[in-house]
């Protein structure tokens, strides 16, 4: 049986459950035939840390320690945030040792100069629970897909907001209700605005577009919208037209215009198996050229799920004689392109004092703008009363769109400013 030595940095939410999958089950070592040990851990609370990994692990304050420890062959980073992660993952991998992570803000900005160091180093990069928790996300786009071309990737990946919303749909909680929650559960960051502000899921889309592409990663170009101002007003005028709103990352491949890359509150068909992702799951649905589409799903966010990506990528950093073979088929021109058209179709939704002819202006400035309605929901109402009427817009072009928001704002009628948001997967409709 192989051992593998490990300095676990972080004792928190993932690392103490990566402490306790190992202690209480170590069945995929066993069957891997590698003996996993935490021979050392830094943490911040030293006492907690302690008490849960028990006598025989010393833990340290500074991680330098941690990893300078005897018999530490690999380290696994759970420290969380951007400085020391930085500073550790440049010693470690700098020393030739492999380094396992979950640190998507980490990867999200630094990842390009972390991985031509691993590959000059010669040590191995794992990040697997970096982007959808326990769901394979790096191993399918890097490894199970690298010999077909990606078109797309529409994922749910933030379990909080996934959470959040689940909430306030299924059991009419409110918002920071619903956060709390999450925060109980183990799912948020330790800043959660990281979450609600959608800049975790930029961070894992930043990621996947690199992966899919060989973007570089850059978190300026993406467009990144949370779930702050996700009203229950859309939620409802959603369900009338057969949708739901998640918050979902969209990479798409736009050919030589190049690759997009967003995240928003958007809205996909009920019937959709991704709209059924509910609670702390994650899902993606990949679409590529040659395999056509896979979904895949799984808890996205919490402490074991994440521990178990986490043991996987220990277990892999054991059994690689050499490092992982690192990305991607990617193309040589690959580039971000500006926003382009988040969404073939658009969902809209005007606030208006119910008044005789409101509609029809409406329906006017959009037609004159060139933007055709597919479908109109009004709520019954009585005149004088502030009503919401929905739209759902054919294709479209999504500037032409804010362009008619601003307008329609300005009509004396309509009481707050538009909400627009896409529609990334439609109904299927019959030929
Ligand atoms: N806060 C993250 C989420 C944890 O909710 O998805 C997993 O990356």
């Amino acid at each position: 049986m192989k051992r593998i030595g490990i300095a676990l940095l972080g004792v928190g939410n993932v690392g103490g459950g990566v402490h306790d999958l190992l202690a209480s089950n170590n069945v995929m070592a066993k069957r891997a035939r590698i003996k996993i040990e935490i021979v050392a851990a830094s943490a911040r609370n030293l006492r907690r840390a302690r008490k849960r990994l028990g006598p025989g692990v010393p833990v340290h304050a500074d991680w330098r320690e941690a990893v300078a420890a005897d018999g530490v062959d690999a380290v696994v980073e759970l420290i969380g945030g951007l400085d020391d992660a930085l500073a550790c993952a440049r010693e470690v991998l700098g020393a030739g040792k492999p380094l396992i992570t979950a640190n998507k803000a980490l990867l999200a900005t630094h990842g390009g100069e972390l991985l031509a160091l691993a590959r000059e180093r010669g040590a191995g990069l794992y990040y697997e629970a970096a982007v959808a928790g326990c769901v394979p996300a790096i191993r399918t786009i890097r490894d199970a897909l690298a010999g077909d071309e990606i078109e797309s990737i529409v994922g749910i990946l933030n379990g909080t907001c996934n959470y959040i919303m689940t909430q306030l749909a299924r059991e009419g909680k409110g918002f920071e209700e619903a956060l709390a929650l999450a925060s109980e559960l183990g799912y948020a960051e330790a800043d959660p605005s990281l979450d609600v502000d959608g800049w975790d899921a930029a961070h894992k889309a930043v990621i996947l577009a690199w992966l899919a592409y060989g973007l570089p990663l850059a978190m300026d170009r993406i467009a990144v919208e949370g779930i702050r101002g996700a009203a229950v007003a859309d939620r409802d005028c959603a369900a009338e037209f057969g949708y739901v709103i998640k918050l979902l990352a969209h990479v798409k491949d736009h050919g030589r215009r190049g690759v997009e890359t967003q995240v928003a509150p958007a809205l996909i068909a009920r019937s959709h198996p991704l709209a059924a992702v509910n609670d702390n799951l994650n899902g993606l649905l990949v679409r590529t050229r040659y395999a056509g589409e896979l979904l895949l799903v799984g808890a996205g966010a919490g402490a074991l799920p994440t521990a178990s990506a986490v043991v996987a990528d220990i277990i892999a950093a054991a059994r690689d004689g050499a490092p992982p073979a690192l990305p991607f088929g990617g193309k040589a021109s690959a580039r971000h392109c500006a926003r382009i058209n988040l969404g073939s179709q658009a969902y809209l939704r005007v606030r208006v004092i119910d008044a005789k002819g409101v509609l029809a202006r409406i329906s006017q400035t959009l037609s004159a703008a060139g933007l055709s309605i597919e479908a109109i929901h009004q709520q019954e109402s009585h005149s004088g009363a502030e009503v919401d009427i929905a739209i759902l817009l054919h294709e479209l072009d999504w500037a032409a769109l804010r362009r008619t928001m601003a307008r329609l704002a300005k009509m004396k009628q309509v009481v707050a400013p538009p909400v627009a948001m896409p529609i990334i997967i439609p109904h299927i409709k019959d030929e």
